[in-house]
Parts: C-alpha cells; structure tokens; sequence
C-alpha cells in the first residue's frame, strides 16, 4: 500500500527543500560545493547532492558502549534501503550513547545531554527528515524531546525487545529479575553465582529490556503517539519483521518530508492524551509521566500529572507482561502489539481515534478491528487484569506532587495494610528515612524497620542525586525477609524507581530534599499517614513543628548534597526542572519549531 503510494508520488516536491539551503545554491556555486565536497569524499556523488532529493538523517545511539541499542547498526542499514528506495539519501550519525546499568552516576543524566546534541545536529545540518532510532529507557524520550524542539519530519524506530529470558521453562525478564534476585540473596536463598547467573539469564540476545520497563514502556508511547509505524514497537530485535520494519520506515519517512508532516502535525493534545490512556493499559512505567510530560513541555503542549491521574488512572491493565503480569515480549508481540491494546480502548471510546500519525493515517485506521487472540497476554476491555490500574497524583505537607502505580500492590500487601485499616483506603506507616541509596545499604540491616514501616529515601531527586537515581526500590531488611514477611514495605521517595515492588511506591516526590522540600526535614519515627482517596501523604507532625525543622535546615544551609564531579553534572543542576514537570531544562523550552527559523 505504502509502495503503492510511493509510486504515485510526484516526486518534484511542492516546494524546495530545506537540504536546498545548504547544498544548492544557485547563486553561489562556490558556497554549495564547500557545503557539499566532505559529503562526495565518501562516495555519494554531486547529482545525487543536488537534485533536490530529500536528505534524511539515520539517528542511531548503537555501540559497544551501548548494547541495548547496538542492533541499530544492522538495523540502520536496512532503515537506510528504505530511504533509498523511496527516492531520498541517507546520511547516518550517532547520537550520544546510553548505557542504562552502569553509567555513573545514572543514564538519566544523559537523557538532556542526548537532547541538546541532538537538537544541534537536526538544527545545523542539512536535514529534511529524521528516522531516529530508539530503545533503552532514555533514548526514546530524548529523541522525542528533539524531534519536538526541532520539528522536522520524524519517525521513530525501536531496536525491539530482547527474547524471552528462561531458567528451565521459567520466564525471567530483564531489569526486574535483579530484584528477585536481590531478594533470594538477601533471604540466603541464593549464594553469589547464583545470582549472576540467575540475572544474566534475563537478557538473552540483542534488544532492551524484554519486560514492560522504561524501554518497552516509551516505545509503545512514541507508537501511541503516532510518531512510529503502528504495530513496530514490541517486535524483538532479532526478529525478521524487525528489519523489515526498518525497511518501511525508511520508505515512510521519505514520504514524510514530500507531505511536510511534522512533529507538530502528530503530537498533538490529543495524541498525548492517547499516550497516557495507552501507558495505563500497558502497565507502563512510572518514568513515563517525566519523559512525557518532558516531551510534552519541549512540543509547547499543556501536560500534566492531574492529566495523569485524571485521564489514566481509572482505566484497566489490559496486558499480561512483567512487571504487573506474567509475560514477557514475545508474547506481547504474538498477541499483537500495541495495536491490539489500542483496538480495545478504541471499541471504548477511550482514545482520540481521528488524529494523524506519522503514515499518513488516523489512529482509528491503523488500530481498528486489530483485537488480540491471545487472551491470555491481551486482554478484553471487558476481563482485564486488573481495573484502576493508572497512576495517582498524590500531594500533601511532605510533597508537592508525587506519583503511585496502582497496578504493583500485591493482595499480601492489601490484606496486611488496608483491609483491616478503619479506612481500607488509607493507612499509616513509621518512616525510616535513608539519604541515599549509599546510606539505605549501609543502614538497612541495622535500622529499626518493622512489618510496619514506610521506607523513604532522599536525596535522590535531580539535584540530589544529578539526574535523579532509580533507587526507590527498597527491599526490606534480610531478617523480616528471613521471618517470611510476605510483601514488600512501602517506600517513599524523591527518586525514581525501577520494575516493581508489589508494594505501594511513591515516586518522584518534588520538591526533591536537595531542592529543600519537606522530605529533608522528615525524621525517623515520624509517622506518615497516606490516604488514597484524597491522594494524600501527610506527616502527622504539627505546622509549628515543620515550621521550627525548616527554620533549623535552611540555619545550616539547607539540604547538604554531594558536590558535582563532572562540569556536565554542575551544568545539569543549574539548568533543570523538578520531576514533576518533565526534568527538563527550563531554558530550552522557550525554543520551539527551531527548524522552521
Ligand atoms: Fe537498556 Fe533496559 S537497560 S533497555
Ligand atoms: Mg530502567
């Protein structure tokens, strides 16, 4: 259909293309060739350079430094067969590299360093479109926050999710697995091999995360967005309709540029609203509302966490992948992507179904009818998962603004907390407060953490911890652990989080402690009393107490954080917002639509 229509298309464009700026000047041929000879030095030739062809950039972050992302170096090549194909010329680039799990001291920082660069690079080159390859946790949004400020043609290609990770015939998913294993380590269920062992059995072939983390999660957005081929972000990396998938999308974005539609023409209100819908019955991760709420910011549309809870929280879990079911990829993929997520909320009158996607068509034409058979990963709107499966915003005299997945709290959990609670919406907890995830493993063993405790941990919000650590994941102490306590406490804290708990986790708390938010002047004892029906989190400790501890912190000068190691951290902390309002940096959102000037 596609080709169909590629070969209709009167390849003459209606007007000159922005690459004309720079490659073909007809009144100043020394300045086209000067623009032009590095471009020859490699084989491409002048005819090709200066018949108004569009000039499409191959943004890809795959290295050896980047293995979640490295299959975009096969993947380029075939996105690039595309390109040629359909009459365009392709110029292929790196972009920053990410390396989720060992980048110090977190990939987060990166996520605007990949933004400004790439900014700069669609903006000073003779770009007329922009296939942008996409994958692990922040590449994805920092390529959306550029297509967004830059506002060229683009489309987004995943790498596609690892395969299905197996002990015996046991399913074991990337990234979450760390966490079992932390906990059967901490329980002396498993000795030090085993844990290697154990984890890296989760992460079985090229790809990112095979579970529904950050990766999978903004993947599926930037589909629900619009701003990817409809059906391509849960195909496995290694899989032949990967690269198939590359092929078509180098052929789109060709016709992308010939129909000038733009970032602009697709992330609309609306396609942001359907991102949110979608990313509740995904079980999508609580990193999503700050990569889209930061993508949001960066295309000049009004989001926020009240859209959050408002549009997403009511809506059902309607797939069964790690971490709030049972699956991995594979099975999402099989069962149909997300087009079949998207069907079931279409057949409800739960998307905006007519808005325009980066083929060309609506919504409603890419998803419609594209139900899943497998009623075991896909769900029926009717039968879901679980029902109420969104975030709540929750706000309070301890935060602004902070998020809570409801779709994580085990029953063990629910029976425990809220069923025997006057209030089986509320509950009350003593916090243990850890200022970093230095101080929680130094302390946890020793503190005083009972059956009851709320775990909270400070410090680890963008200034704090420059970049904002996924550290609010807290397992409790090796001896309640040994006495068999049967889920997991609540946590709180100004950081993010990673996979899952099973507990009630609240997250992204801002102001963070370093911004000297209430949480630094939280102590340990004080009880915390977290009501879901008013989504509250409130110290039960009097006004004139907080009063008297915030006057006592900013005597010593506020919230004492690590110093910055690097000029970049520095520079970071200078220039970005609270989680709560994208973590972006508040003076580049003033430059919009930087391609159009
Ligand atoms: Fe790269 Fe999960 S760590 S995708
Ligand atoms: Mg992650």
């Amino acid at each position: 259909e596609l080709e169909d229509r590629l070969k209709g298309l009167d390849t003459t464009p209606a007007k000159t293309l922005r690459s004309t700026k720079w490659l073909n000047h007809p009144d100043d041929i020394p300045m086209s060739a000067l623009m032009m000879d590095r471009y020859l030095n490699f084989g491409l030739t002048r005819e090709e350079l200066m018949s108004n062809k569009p000039i499409i950039g191959i943004a890809q972050s795959g290295s050896d430094l980047a293995p979640c992302n490295r299959y975009h170096l096969t993947l380029a090549k075939r996105v690039r067969e595309g390109i040629r194909t359909a009459g365009g010329i392709a110029i292929e680039f790196p972009t920053h590299p990410i390396q989720e799990s060992s980048r110090r001291p977190t990939a987060t920082l990166d996520r605007n360093l990949s933004y400004l660069s790439l900014v700069e690079l669609l903006y000073a080159y003779p770009f007329d479109g922009v296939v942008l390859l996409t994958g692990c946790d922040k590449t994805t949004p920092a390529c959306l926050m550029a297509a967004a400020t830059v506002n060229i043609p683009a489309i987004c290609l995943n790498v596609g999710p690892m395969l299905n990770g197996y002990d015996k015939r046991e399913l074991i998913g990337s990234g979450t697995v760390v966490w079992k294993a932390r906990e059967l380590h901490a329980a002396g269920e498993l000795d030090d091999e085993g844990v290697v062992e154990m984890v890296t059995k989760g992460t079985p072939s090229a790809g990112h995360c095979n579970t529904m983390g950050t990766a999978s999660t903004m993947n599926a957005l930037a589909e629900a967005l619009g701003m990817a081929l409809p059906g391509s972000a849960a195909i496995p990396a290694p899989y032949k309709e990967r690269q198939q998938c590359a092929y078509k999308t180098g052929l789109q974005i060709v016709e992308m540029v010939h129909a000038d539609r733009k970032p602009s023409d697709i992330m609309t209100r609306e396609a942001f609203e359907n991102a949110i819908v979608a990313n509740t019955a995904i079980g999508g991760s609580t990193n999503a509302p700050i990569h889209l709420i930061a993508i949001a910011k960066h295309m000049g549309v009004p989001l926020n966490l009240d859209d959050w809870d408002t549009l997403g929280h009511d809506l059902p879990l309607l797939l069964n992948v790690q971490p709030a079911g049972q699956n991995l990829c594979e099975e999402y993929y099989r069962a149909g992507g997300l087009p079949a997520i998207m069907a079931e909320l279409l057949d409800q009158g739960k998307l905006h179904a007519d808005i325009l996607t980066a083929n060309g068509k609506t919504m409603r034409q890419n998803v419609a009818g594209k139900h899943s058979w497998d009623r075991d990963t896909i769900k029926s709107y009717a039968e879901p998962l679980m029902r109420q499966a969104g975030f709540l915003h929750l706000k309070g005299n301890l935060f602004d603004s902070a998020i809570m997945k409801a779709s994580v709290i085990s029953p063990a959990f629910h029976a425990a907390f809220l069923e025997n609670s006057a209030d089986p919406n509320a509950f009350e907890c003593r916090a243990v407060v850890f200022d970093g995830p230095e101080d929680y493993k130094a302390r946890i063993d020793t503190a005083h953490v009972d059956a009851r405790t709320i775990l909270v941990m400070r410090g680890t919000g963008p200034l704090g911890y420059p970049g904002a650590a996924e550290v609010v994941n807290m397992t409790a102490p090796g001896h309640l652990l040994k006495a068999g306590l049967a889920y997991s406490l609540p946590c709180i804290g100004d950081g993010r989080q990673s996979g899952t708990s099973g507990s009630p986790s609240i997250l992204n708390a801002s102001p963070e402690a370093a911004a000297n938010g209430n949480l630094a002047i939280l102590r340990d004892g004080d009880v915390l009393r977290v009501d879901l029906t008013k989504r509250r989190v409130d110290m039960q400790v009097s006004d004139a107490e907080i009063a008297e501890r915030r006057e006592a912190l900013m005597a010593k000068g506020g919230y004492q954080m690590v110093e910055s190691h690097t000029p970049y951290q520095d520079f970071f902390r200078r220039e970005v917002g609270p989680l709560s309002e994208g973590m972006v940096f508040e003076r580049a959102v003033k430059f919009q639509r930087v391609a159009q000037r």
